[in-house]
């Protein structure tokens, strides 16, 4: 079984989405020594934006070529996720241009698009400096992990789990509690859940 373990918070040893994440790398790990893990880190390796060159058929593709392998390669993704300026990262984006790809991930048909990406497990690693969880007044303007729902869905995963801590921003007890209470819940996964 392999893991595809994505950071793309830009605060390095102060991010709190990349403590939860590699979390649950660790936590799947030890369940399955044999889980075979590659780590990709979109800020200290960013990606170039998508561009129309990366569209034409005959182009090189190398970039995309090879991020979109260790994607189509991976059982588990474990994605790592800060909430910026209520989106996803930058690099973050740059690197889901890289993995929707028709043909490959999804395909259109005469009814529509279809998602290709079944049988993929993925888990999201959230940080978010306010509180959106579902009821709060700002959860309408939260797009990091509604978007990252969207568009795993929209390539057909249907097996997403998101580990979130909210109200980062809000104190320190705040952020303490609820990282703790994110690492109550990844100590709870197992690895047996692939669909
Ligand atoms: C550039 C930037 C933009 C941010 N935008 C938001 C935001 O829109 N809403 C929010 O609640 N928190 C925001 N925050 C706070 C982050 O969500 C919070 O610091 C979180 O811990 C980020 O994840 P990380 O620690 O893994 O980097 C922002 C932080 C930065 C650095």
């Amino acid at each position: 079984m392999k893991l595809l373990h994505i950071d793309s918070s830009i605060l390095g040893d102060e991010s709190v989405s990349r403590v939860l994440a590699a979390a649950i790398v660790q936590r799947l790990k030890k369940q399955n020594p044999a889980l075979e893990v590659v780590h990709r880190d979109l800020v200290t390796r960013p990606l170039p934006h998508l561009t129309a060159d990366d569209l034409l058929p005959a182009a090189p593709a190398v970039t995309g070529e090879g991020v979109l392998s260790e994607f189509l390669a991976a059982d588990v993704i474990v994605i790592g996720v800060a909430l910026y300026n209520l989106g996803v990262s930058s690099q973050l984006k740059a690197w889901i241009d890289r993995i929707v790809v028709p043909g490959r991930t999804f395909r259109y048909t005469p009814h529509g698009p279809e998602g290709l990406s079944r049988n993929k497990r993925v888990i999201l690693a959230v940080a978010r400096g306010g509180n959106y969880r579902t009821g709060n007044s700002l959860a309408p303007g939260e797009h990091a992990e509604a978007y990252l729902r969207s568009i795993f869905g929209f390539i057909g995963v249907t097996k997403l789990e998101v580990i979130a801590a909210d109200g980062l921003a809000i104190s320190e007890a705040q952020k303490e509690s609820s990282r703790q209470a994110a690492m109550n819940a990844i100590s709870t996964l197992e690895i047996c859940c692939k669909v």
